[in-house]
This record gives C-alpha cells, sequence and structure tokens, in this order.
C-alpha cells in the first residue's frame, strides 16, 4: 500500500473506512488510560476521522498525520475550521488551535515531533497496512514514542483467504508479536462484528473480529 494508493482513494472518494460518528470505542474505552486533561493524543494514519474533533472538544491537543492533501482540507472545511499551514521537518502542518494535522508519509516522523504524547490513538491505522509496513510502523513508534505513553489500538482479524486487504487481518498473536518486548498487552474489548459489515459478509466472510487493547510500555 503505497501513498498514492491512498491518494487515489480520496481523490475517487472511495473512503468506506471513514466513519460518519466517532468511534463509540474511543468513547467507551478512554477512561481507561487515565491521561491528563489537556494531554496530547496522535493520531497516525488520522484521515478526515471524527474523533480529532471529538478529542479536541474535549480539551486534547490533538497530532494527527495523513498522506493525503484532500484528506486534511476537507477535513477542516468540513468541520468549518480555519487552518494555517506551515513547514514542519518534512511535513506540512495545518494547525488550528489544539489541532495539527501534518500532511506527509507517516515513515517521515522523527523523535522531536512526538516528544510530548501521551497516547497514541490506532483505529484503522496498523491494519491498513501490509504486514511488512505493519513491522516497520511498530518498530518506528517503538523508537520514538515517549516512554510514558500508552496506546489504544483497535483490530479486525479475519480469513485472509477469503478476502484481501486492506482493512489487514491483524491477529491477537500479531499483536504480542509486534509489542510485546517493550509493552503490557491487555485486551479491553472483543467481539464478532461481521453483522455490521453487510459487504465483507457478500466477499464471503463469516467472522469478524474486533478488539481493544490498551498497551502500556514496560518499564
Ligand atoms: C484506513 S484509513 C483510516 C483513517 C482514520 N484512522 C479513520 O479512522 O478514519 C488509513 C489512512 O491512512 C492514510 N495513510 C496511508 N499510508 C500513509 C502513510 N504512509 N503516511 C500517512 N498517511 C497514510 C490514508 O490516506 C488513509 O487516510
Amino acid at each position: 500500500m503505497e501513498i498514492e494508493f491512498w491518494q487515489q482513494r480520496w481523490d475517487l472518494d472511495q473512503i468506506a473506512f471513514h466513519l460518519p460518528t466517532v468511534n463509540p470505542h474511543l468513547v467507551s474505552f478512554l477512561e481507561k488510560f487515565n491521561i491528563s486533561p489537556s494531554s496530547q493524543i496522535f493520531i497516525p494514519l488520522c484521515g478526515k476521522s471524527l474523533d480529532i474533533t471529538w478529542l479536541a472538544s474535549h480539551n486534547y491537543s490533538v497530532i494527527g498525520i495523513e498522506c493525503s492533501n484532500k484528506a486534511i482540507v476537507d477535513f477542516f472545511q468540513e468541520q468549518g475550521i480555519e487552518s494555517e499551514t506551515k513547514d514542519v521537518s518534512k511535513f506540512i502542518s495545518h494547525q488550528a488551535k489544539n489541532i495539527q494535522l501534518l500532511q506527509g508519509d507517516f515513515f517521515d516522523l522523527d523523535q522531536k515531533l512526538l516528544k510530548d504524547i501521551s497516547l497514541l490513538y490506532d483505529r484503522a491505522s496498523l491494519i491498513a497496512l501490509p504486514f511488512d509496513k505493519r513491522k516497520q510502523y511498530v518498530n518506528l513508534l517503538s523508537n520514538i514514542l515517549p516512554s510514558d505513553s500508552q496506546i489504544l489500538l483497535i483490530t479486525l482479524e479475519y480469513d485472509q483467504n477469503i478476502m484481501s486487504g486492506p482493512p489487514f487481518s491483524v491477529s491477537n498473536n500479531e499483536v504480542k508479536a509486534l509489542y510485546e518486548d517493550k509493552y503490557n498487552i491487555d485486551i479491553l474489548h472483543e467481539d464478532d462484528v461481521i453483522e455490521g459489515y453487510k459487504t465483507f459478509k457478500q466477499r464471503g466472510l463469516g467472522s469478524l473480529v474486533e478488539r481493544v487493547y490498551k498497551l502500556s510500555l514496560k518499564i
């Protein structure tokens, strides 16, 4: 999945992953992370998610990374928010009050951009990447996230022989293989959600397990 693939998806408006509401798991489980008011929350591969606005409206400071300029422009337009644009490191920063969306490639991230992050919120980010990229993604994050940061991760698992990604299937064993060297891993919620995904069912899937994780760096 190269960046051009995603830019094309945005240009053709093929963005079925975009939810028309705030993600209910974010709303239900954020309190489990005990993060302080006005903490910084990082959303890698953020799209134009309504979760950004929800977190900002709860006084968190949100940093998102998104490769599609269209996604970022649409986000600010649809939310009716004016943003200021400037170059920051290898990214174009679009900033408005407590929201900063960085347009560019996640894999160009460096430590100083994330030095004040308390929580990484990963909904449809890890599972947007193919296997090899998932390893690179976690390696990069493990090296640059602050030592007291936590991760709220949402995954989907299904039979990858029946349907190709994205979203890609990420099993619990894979989450462990990717994260357990450095993180304590707790499953907060697990459910078969196939009934809510009609198009995946039509493509032959009989089961689609969604998991919500709390990951905390081992001390
Ligand atoms: C499946 S979508 C999820 C978006 C968002 N997290 C949500 O819940 O709506 C994945 C997003 O990641 C972006 N993306 C993919 N690869 C990227 C990369 N290497 N750097 C930055 N953004 C990327 C895509 O443009 C797309 O908007």
